[in-house]
C-alpha cells in the first residue's frame, strides 16, 4: 500500500502557486482528469498559445466503447481540468473541437483569486465503494447541478428514491449484459492491475487498491476477479452502491458526436470538481449508458426531448477518501506540437 499511495500522492502536487503561464504544468493537471478504465487515452500538444488534446487510438476500449463515446468524453474530462488551471495561470481559456482535435485556447487576463475548483484538480477521486447514505442538502444540490451545467452540457441531479430505485434496475440489467458478455470481461479484466508492482510500473488501468482490494499477485487476480464479475454479483453490489449515494446526476448534452462527448466530459469534470469542493464523494455508474438498448430506456425516466441524450451518469455522496488512481509519466502523454 505504501508504495502505491507514494506513487499516486507523487502525482498530486498542489498547482505552482506563482501563477506564471506554464504549459506543461497544465498538461500535468489534465492528465489528473477522470477517464474511462483510467486508460488515458490521449495526447498533449503544447503550442506556444494553446494546448491540443488528441486522441491515442492505441488506448480505444471497443467492446465498451465501440464508437469512442468515452474516449472524447475523457478527453472534455482533461480539457476541464485545464480550464481550471489555467484560471490560476491568469490565462482565460477558449475549448474548440475541431477535425478530430479539442484545442484550449489560452489568452492572457486578470489574475484571479484562489478557487475552490483549481485547488479540487489534484483532490479529486472516483470512490469506487459505498457511501454513508446520508442526504445532500439544497445547497449542495444546487452547486453541484451549477458546477456540472457548461456549453452544451448540463447535469439531471436525482434524489427521488423511487427514481433512483428504477435507475438502478437499468444498472443491474446493464451489468448482467456486460458481465454476461465475455468480450466486455476479457476487456475490462485486461485494463486491471492487481499487484501494486504491475500498477506502478504500467502507471495506468483500475489498480486493484482504488477499488478497495488488497495487492496480489497478478495470475491471482486474474484468477480470482473471475469469481467476482458475475452478473449477479455486479448487480447486487452496484444496487448497495446506489442505495447508500443519496443523489445521482445524469450529465446531458444534445446529440452524439465529438462536440457534445467533450462538453459531457467537461461537465461531469466540473461536477465531480465541485464535488471535492464540497468535500462530497462521486464515481461513475454508466451501464444504462453504454449498453445501447438502456440508453432510450434511462433518458425515457429521466422526460429528456430529443436532440438531448444521457452521456454519464455519476453517483453522490458522502464517502471515504480512497487510495487515488495513477497515472503514466507525462513525458509518454506529452507530443512534440
Ligand atoms: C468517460 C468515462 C467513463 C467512465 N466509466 C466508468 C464506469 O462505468 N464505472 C466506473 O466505476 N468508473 C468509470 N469511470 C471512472 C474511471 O474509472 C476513473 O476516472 C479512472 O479509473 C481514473 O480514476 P480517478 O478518476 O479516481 O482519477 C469513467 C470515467 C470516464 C471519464
Amino acid at each position: 500500500m505504501a508504495s502505491h499511495s507514494r506513487a499516486a500522492d507523487a502525482l498530486r502536487a498542489a498547482p505552482a502557486a506563482d501563477g506564471a503561464p506554464d504549459l506543461r504544468e497544465l498538461a500535468r493537471l489534465g492528465t489528473l482528469a477522470a477517464n474511462s478504465h483510467n486508460t488515458q487515452p490521449w495526447r498533449f500538444e503544447l503550442v506556444q498559445d494553446r494546448i491540443r488534446l488528441r486522441p491515442d487510438l492505441a488506448r480505444r476500449c471497443p467492446v465498451v466503447d465501440p464508437d469512442d463515446a468515452h474516449l472524447w468524453r475523457s478527453l472534455g474530462c482533461a480539457a476541464e481540468n485545464i480550464v481550471q488551471g489555467a484560471q490560476g495561470q491568469a490565462l482565460a481559456a477558449d475549448v474548440l473541437v475541431q477535425d478530430g482535435v479539442v484545442e484550449i485556447r489560452l489568452t492572457p487576463k486578470q489574475p484571479a483569486p484562489p478557487d475552490a475548483l483549481l485547488d479540487a484538480i489534484v483532490h479529486r477521486q472516483c470512490c469506487k465503494v459505498p457511501y454513508d447514505g446520508a442526504p445532500l442538502t439544497g445547497a449542495e444540490v444546487a452547486a453541484l447541478a451549477e458546477a456540472g451545467t457548461l456549453a452544451g452540457a448540463r447535469a439531471e441531479v436525482v434524489s427521488d428514491p423511487t427514481q433512483k430505485a428504477r435507475i438502478a434496475e437499468l444498472v443491474a440489467e446493464g451489468n448482467r449484459a456486460q458481465m454476461g458478455d465475455p468480450a466486455f470481461r476479457a476487456e475490462l479484466i485486461g485494463w486491471m492491475r492487481f499487484s501494486d508492482r504491475t500498477a506502478i510500473a504500467r502507471g495506468d488501468g483500475l489498480a486493484g487498491r482504488v477499488l478497495g482490494l488488497p495487492s496480489v499477485p497478478d495470475w491471482l487476480g486474474r484468477r480470482i476477479v473471475g469469481l467476482f464479475l458475475s452478473p449477479e454479483r455486479q448487480a447486487k453490489s452496484d444496487r448497495r452502491l446506489i442505495d447508500t449515494s443519496p443523489a445521482l446526476a445524469v450529465i446531458v448534452a444534445p446529440g452524439d458526436g465529438p462536440a457534445p462527448w467533450v462538453d459531457a466530459g467537461r461537465a461531469s469534470q466540473r461536477l465531480q470538481l465541485q464535488a471535492t469542493a464540497l468535500g462530497l464523494a462521486s464515481a461513475f455508474l454508466n451501464q444504462p449508458i453504454e449498453v445501447p438498448a438502456l440508453r432510450p430506456r434511462l433518458e425515457a425516466l429521466l422526460g429528456l426531448v430529443p436532440p438531448e441524450r444521457a452521456h454519464l451518469m455519476l453517483r453522490l455522496g458522502r464517502g471515504p477518501r480512497q487510495p487515488y488512481s495513477l497515472r503514466r509519466p507525462l513525458a509518454e502523454m506529452i507530443a512534440p506540437g
